[in-house]
């Protein structure tokens, strides 16, 4: 449970904030427990909504939007493509249906070898340079801009020697 294992963070993360306002530590306590598994299950969601005392559909709606929490395990790169309507108009569709194919996995999906998620986002603020992607670790992120499919698999032929 989260409140056992870090009481103390848990406490300094809600003393920043006016006791009535507890639910504006929603961002960092989703960090917080997002830390150690790398994703938010169902019962770390509720733990995070009773926490600040706010629904799981609130908590669950805040993970959905932001591409920087995650719903489920992944690998150790995940990259995220904007396919949001600026970067679809710039082929951003084509090219991720492209690279699962090289992949062989689906959008959502990871590489049987755990090395690589690719999913689907919304807008990454770098729509002329589309196609582009994210790629997040458990330590970093970092973006790729004017991508090729060719491009993002030497990237990804380079993390696996
Ligand atoms: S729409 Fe893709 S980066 Fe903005």
């Amino acid at each position: 449970m989260l409140s056992e294992k870090y009481p103390e963070e848990i406490q300094n993360l809600l003393k920043k904030y006016p006791s009535d306002q507890k639910r504006a530590a929603v961002m960092a306590l989703l960090y917080l427990a997002q830390r150690e598994t790398g994703y938010l299950t169902k019962p770390l969601m509720q733990e995070v909504a009773d926490i600040i005392d706010i629904s799981i559909t609130d908590v669950a709606s805040i993970v959905g939007f932001y591409s920087l929490y995650h719903e489920k395990t992944g690998g150790k790169y995940r990259i995220q493509v904007c396919t949001d309507l600026p970067c679809a108009l710039r082929g951003a569709e084509e090219f991720l249906e492209k690279l699962c194919e090289n992949l062989g996995i689906r959008v959502g999906e990871t590489t049987p070898d755990g090395l690589v998620t690719v999913e689907r986002v919304m807008c990454l603020a770098g729509c002329d340079k589309a196609p582009l992607f994210q790629v997040q670790t458990k330590d970093s992120i970092e973006y790729h801009e004017n991508q090729s499919v060719e491009k993002a698999m030497d990237l990804i032929n380079k993390w696996r020697r």
